[in-house]
Parts: C-alpha cells; sequence; structure tokens
C-alpha cells in the first residue's frame, strides 16, 4: 500500500515541528506565564538607577550591543575572567569603559526574587536597553524574549567583532554586516550617541588632528578638557551628543550635519559617502528616526541567540551555574 493522505499529514506536522525547535524564535510574549512580573520589574529597577546617575541610562544600553556583537545577545560580556577563561570586561572595547554591571546584577537579583531561575540575563539586558531609551525619552518597542545564557566568553571575539572608534565608513558597514545588519541599521543604531560620554583617549586623534570634517570652535572646546599628550587625562568624559546628551533624540545627527561628532567613526556617517543622504532624513525626520531605530534595536536583539536547551539561565550573571 502507498502512503495515505493521513500519512503524508501526519510527516508534514512532524516536519513542521522539528522545524519549530530548530530555530526556535524569540517571542514578546516568552515569559508571559513563567514570569508575569518581570517587565515591571525590570523597568521599576532601571527607573531607579536612572534617577541616580542619568548617564546609566547609556551605560546600559551599550552593554546590550557590547552583548550582541561578540557571539550574539548571550550575556557573555556579563561574565566575570575565571581560571579557564579571559572574559570580555578586559576586552579593548570595555575595560575602564563598559559600566552597569552592579546595576545588572540588582536587577537580576529583583527578577530572581519575582521568578527564580527562569529568566536570561541576556533577555534582562535586552530588557534594560529598551527601558533605558524609553525612559530618558526615546522609542520604545515590544522586546523580543526567550534567549539563553552562554558558558563562555571570548576576550578575543570581543577585541574583533565590536567596532573602534577609529573604524572607517567601510569598516562599520561590515562590522554591522557581520552581526546581521544593515548599513541603515548602522546609522539609525549609531543615533545611541545621542546619550553618554566617551573617554579623551577614545576622541583625542579626531580633536588635534583631523582637519577635516570638524568644527573648529567644537574642537578648541573639547580641548581643553582633553590633554593632547598620551597619557594625561585619557579618562576625562565628553559627551557623544554636545547638545542634549542626557535626552534620547535626533539630536546627534544635526551634530553631524554640523561637523561635531565627537568620534572619529562618528563623523564618518557624515563624510560625503554612502550614509550621508540617512544622517540627513534622520536629522529632520525625527520620528522616521524613532521608529527605524526601534525596529534595528530589535534586529540587532535577534543576533545569534541562544535558545531551546542551549547554553543556560544564569543564577548569578557574573557566573555560570
Ligand atoms: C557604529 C559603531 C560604534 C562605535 C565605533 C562606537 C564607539 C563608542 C565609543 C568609543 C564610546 C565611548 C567609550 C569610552 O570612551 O569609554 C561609545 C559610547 C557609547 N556607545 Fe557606542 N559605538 C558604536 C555604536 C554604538 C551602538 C550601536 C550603540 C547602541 C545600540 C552604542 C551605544 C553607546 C552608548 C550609549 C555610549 C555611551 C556609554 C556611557 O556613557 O556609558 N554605540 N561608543
Ligand atoms: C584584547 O585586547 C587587549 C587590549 O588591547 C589585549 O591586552 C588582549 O591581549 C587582547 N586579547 C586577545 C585575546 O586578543
Ligand atoms: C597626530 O599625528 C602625528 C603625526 O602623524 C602623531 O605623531 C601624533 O601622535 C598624533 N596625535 C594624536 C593625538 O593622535
Amino acid at each position: 500500500m502507498g502512503f495515505s493522505s493521513f500519512d503524508i499529514l501526519m510527516k508534514s506536522v512532524l516536519v513542521m515541528l522539528l522545524i519549530g525547535v530548530v530555530s526556535a524564535q524569540l517571542s514578546p510574549t516568552f515569559y508571559s506565564r513563567a514570569c508575569p512580573k518581570l517587565l515591571p520589574t525590570v523597568k521599576s529597577a532601571v527607573q531607579s538607577a536612572i534617577s541616580k546617575e542619568t548617564r546609566m541610562g547609556a551605560s546600559l544600553l551599550r552593554l546590550h550591543f557590547h552583548d550582541c556583537f561578540v557571539n550574539g545577545c548571550d550575556g557573555s560580556i556579563l561574565l566575570d575572567d575565571t581560571s579557564s577563561f579571559t572574559g570580555e570586561k578586559r576586552a579593548a572595547p570595555n575595560f575602564r569603559s563598559a559600566r552597569g554591571f552592579e546595576v545588572v546584577d540588582n536587577i537580576k537579583s529583583a527578577v530572581e526574587k519575582a521568578c527564580p531561575g527562569v529568566v536570561s540575563c541576556a533577555d534582562i539586558l535586552a530588557i534594560t536597553a529598551r527601558d533605558s531609551v524609553a525612559i530618558l525619552g526615546g522609542p520604545s518597542w515590544n522586546v523580543k524574549l526567550g534567549r539563553r545564557d552562554s558558558r563562555t566568553a571570548s576576550q578575543a571575539a570581543a577585541n574583533n567583532s565590536i567596532p573602534p572608534p577609529t573604524s572607517s565608513l567601510s569598516q562599520l558597514i561590515s562590522s554591522f554586516n557581520a552581526a546581521g545588519l544593515s548599513s541603515k541599521d548602522m546609522v539609525a543604531l549609531s543615533g545611541s550617541h545621542t546619550i553618554g560620554q566617551a573617554r579623551c583617549t577614545n576622541f583625542r586623534a579626531r580633536i588635534y588632528n583631523e582637519t577635516n570634517n570638524l568644527d573648529a570652535s567644537f574642537a578648541t572646546s573639547r580641548r581643553s578638557n582633553c590633554p593632547r599628550a598620551t597619557g594625561s587625562g585619557d579618562n576625562n568624559l565628553a559627551p557623544l551628543d554636545i547638545q542634549s546628551p542626557t535626552s534620547f533624540n535626533n539630536d546627534y545627527f544635526k551634530n553631524l550635519i554640523n561637523q561635531k561628532g565627537l568620534l572619529h567613526s562618528d563623523q564618518q556617517l557624515f563624510n560625503g559617502g554612502s550614509a550621508d543622504s540617512t544622517v540627513r532624513q534622520y536629522s529632520s525626520n525625527p520620528s522616521l528616526f524613532s521608529s527605524d531605530f526601534a525596529a534595528a534595536m530589535i534586529k540587532m536583539g535577534d543576533n545569534k541567540p541562544l535558545t531551546g536547551s542551549s547554553g543556560e539561565i544564569r543564577k548569578n550573571c557574573r557566573r555560570t551555574n
């Protein structure tokens, strides 16, 4: 006897189930049964951290970026060094720079109290990034959830996958492409530099050595708190957005048009190249920036998550279980 249509139907159902398991998708409702209080718990902890220090919103947003670009959004940036691996905290882009780890610990403790052993650190970073942007006046979005945490971290991958501020436009585009993001996503996500601070060591070469595409009075004022000599004042801070460093808005793009990008990489987005037109659009259309930013954040959060039975749900974000 050949296959009955019932056989064929059952086989198709099996195949569909298998595909479902293999490509387990993130979903905004992932924890709605297992941890209904998750979102309000995180939001109030982020709110209180930002009330204590406004800059913390920027620092938390950046942690999600630096997590997602290194082997996917898997909480790897949160692991402390161990005897068996060197973690990402002392990698070049993070050392003396990535911050907010104590805040993440506090949020994780609050979440563990509400629903022990259920919510990953990688998801906490994604929710925290969204809440930070919204609290500072930016857009909000439905965060997709269901990521699991890595059991390892890679300093080499952090060194190699997070773009440095010396990057050219084409280097920025290729590093975002490697994380599944388009050049338009790259420009939108760079709008994150509407909040937060950078250290002198990361913009010294721009304010002293660049003659092109740099507003002279802007350079002069930035030099006052960033000495020329390497090694002096390296950690002195300047706002990435000179106009409104604690409000999430589109001023970053207006600054670029005025040749007031702080980092070399920032000004690369408006330097006579392929990104110029997007920068102009975002500078004149804040709601377009908001919606493209939200969409790009969701896309960044989709980068190679661990799902299903891969990885684990860490009890403490700093170490594997
Ligand atoms: C386009 C490539 C990017 C480069 C080259 C870059 C580079 C940097 C650098 C060098 C700093 C200052 C760090 C320091 O001096 O300690 C910084 C800060 C920051 N970056 Fe980026 N970044 C990029 C994209 C992004 C993206 C995609 C996001 C978020 C989605 C982001 C969010 C931030 C935030 C919020 C800060 C301020 C952090 C704070 O004040 O603690 N950056 N970035
Ligand atoms: C990563 O970069 C830091 C700082 O430049 C360096 O000390 C370290 O050796 C690098 N690590 C790896 C594994 O390449
Ligand atoms: C500026 O360029 C000169 C010559 O290339 C170099 O010696 C110097 O270290 C640079 N200064 C900074 C702050 O990058």
